[in-house]
């Protein structure tokens, strides 16, 4: 209260504060939060802070993302307006093959592309950070990482989160001494308050702050991962590491109800399938609708976006894929003539695919805009919680299990349920297709840096804070919203416990759709949202994880 009314003063005596001297960091820990607003602090770009809180969350949130993974940051700098997705996705390394996750007759090796090194891509976080920082930010690396190097020596107090991640892949950590001994104690969850230091973490993230990107991808680091990930039966080598290269991708555009749309670009299918759907919502008046006719509607349109996903979408440096097509007006029509309003359309009459999927809960989303207006909505994972429980020995690096992503055999679903074809089959240096969707929306007055872990409802966890943020809703209101989807395959609407009234279950099935009452909530959703007449800022955490958002006048 006290804060709104000082706020309400300041803009009254300083109206030209309306473009700039307010901030807003939201990320999935208080910690990271707190390493990326001390470097708003020290003189740093929303870029600089970006840095900060990959790293910090590296270190404290080691089943979501870390140095051993991959993600993608979505930037937006206030001087130019330009804009540019940095793609720091994994790769295949260059032995990896088509098949390898199948036997000889064919069949999947179970666990081969979840746990252990085989599972894991070439990372592509620390080349990322030391471009974000060359390209985009004002401070050296060296002193944006600090606050990460500080944690992971010092150490920090183990939070229920990391207790609950630790419980459910307990087995697979305890499956690997280097892990166990980093982050167990004595092969049990720790308590919860008990402080874990990585020293061999803070090293690594000292032979980046001191080398930039060769302390990693070169040297001792990369030589001990190499040694330690063949000796397990991986197939990275030092060429992999050293030639691992950060893309510059062009954001992704979609349009809904006037509101821009600037999302993530392939090898993430986000942008695209978010944008196919936001296209096919735009034929109807949502707002006319009830909540039954509502949710019918995105399931609809979700499972026809998903089915493309499973069928086109790859890494666009192997594959051709036709986004002007998928994100026309003509292909939106096309889509949605096929929709009716009184009946759900079987997935499998749009095209017959086997699939059964499971849920699974890591990865991390981060939104933060600095004082000048710069942008930053970043989307990391290791993918599965705690990724492929390996650490290479010496180096505190857990690597990721991304791998999984690929379509490992046609129609065969991943970790998530997805199913992919030849678009996303394995080729060496090739990128697995992701659904992280880290996304801006913008309208005349308002502007919000929004995304979300989740697996494959990542994307549509995106579009409903999107339409929520259409009606005019606030920060709070679109992270907290009860979630709904629909994936293509499962046939069914998934939905969180309080999304759906008992009245609206009915009437779905009365249409014929499936219903998949899910008794865990899920996503963990970042937003910061600008006004851009007042300049005051609204951010907001996810209640269902233990993030932390603050908007901060500096
Ligand atoms: O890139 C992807 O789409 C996945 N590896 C993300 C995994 C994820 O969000 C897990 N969190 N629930």
């Amino acid at each position: 209260m006290f804060r709104v009314s000082l706020l309400c003063l300041m803009l009254w005596v300083l109206p030209w504060r309306a473009s700039a001297g307010e901030g807003g960091i939201a990320t999935a820990h208080p910690l990271a939060t707190a390493a990326a607003e001390s470097i708003l602090k020290q003189g740093g770009n929303a870029f600089d802070a970006a840095v900060a809180a990959s790293a910090a969350l590296a270190v404290v949130e080691p089943y979501g993302s870390g140095l051993g993974g991959g993600g993608f940051w979505l930037l937006h700098r206030a001087e130019d307006g330009f804009e540019v997705m940095l793609d720091g996705r994994e790769t295949a390394p260059a032995a990896a093959s088509r098949d390898m996750y199948l036997d000889d007759k064919g069949e999947v090796i179970p666990n081969a592309s979840m746990n252990g090194p085989l599972a894991a891509g070439i990372p592509g976080v620390p080349a990322a950070l030391d471009h974000l920082a060359k390209h985009y930010g004002k401070l050296p690396l060296k002193t944006s990482l600090q606050p990460a190097i500080r944690l992971a020596r010092e150490g920090f107090p183990v939070d229920r989160e990391m207790r609950r991640y630790m419980g459910f892949r307990l087995e697979l950590l305890r499956q690997f001494p280097n892990t166990a001994e980093i982050l167990l104690d004595k092969g049990d969850i720790p308590a919860e308050g008990q402080v874990l230091k990585q020293p061999d973490l803070a090293h690594t993230l000292q032979a980046i702050a001191e080398q930039g990107r060769d302390g990693f991808y070169k040297g001792k680091v990369a030589q001990q991962m190499v040694d330690t990930v063949k000796a397990s039966g991986g197939i990275w080598s030092l060429d992999d590491l050293s030639g691992y290269q950060v893309k510059e991708r062009q954001p992704v555009h979609s349009e809904y109800q006037g509101l821009k749309v600037t999302s993530a670009a392939l090898p993430s299918s986000g942008g695209i399938v978010l944008g196919e759907i936001l296209n096919m919502l735009s034929k109807w008046d949502l707002s006319k609708l009830d909540q039954a006719q509502q949710v019918h509607l995105l399931a609809e349109t979700m499972r026809r976006a998903y089915r493309d996903r499973a069928e086109f979408l790859g890494d666009s440096d192997f594959v051709e894929v036709d986004q002007r097509r998928l994100l026309s007006a003509a292909y939106a029509d096309e889509l949605s003539a096929a929709i009716q309003l009184d009946k759900a359309t079987p997935s499998a009459s749009l095209k017959a695919v086997a699939a059964e999927g499971q849920k699974g809960m890591d990865t991390t989303h981060f939104s933060i805009l600095d004082k000048q207006g710069n942008r930053v909505a970043a989307t990391l994972s290791i993918n599965y919680p705690f990724g492929s429980g390996f650490t290479a020995q010496g180096t505190g690096v857990l690597l990721n299990n991304e791998m999984d992503d690929f379509s490992i055999r046609p129609g065969t679903p991943n970790a998530y349920g997805l199913v992919g074809a030849e678009a996303n089959a394995i080729a060496a240096g090739k990128r697995m297709l992701s659904s992280m969707t880290p996304t801006f929306l913008e309208d005349e007055q308002r502007l919000a840096i929004v995304g979300s872990p989740g697996g494959s409802r990542i994307i549509t966890m995106v579009l409903q804070a999107t339409l929520a943020f259409a009606e005019g809703k606030g920060a709070a209101d679109m992270v907290n919203k009860p979630r709904i989807h629909h994936q293509y395959l499962p046939d069914s609407i998934q939905f969180e416990p309080q999304a759906l009234s008992v009245q609206t279950q009915q009437q779905l099935q009365d249409l014929g759709h499936e219903l998949s009452p899910k008794q865990q909530p899920w996503g963990n959703m970042q937003a910061v949202i600008l006004d851009k007449r007042s300049g005051v800022v609204d951010a907001a955490s996810d209640q269902r994880g233990i993030g932390q958002a603050v908007s901060i006048v500096y």
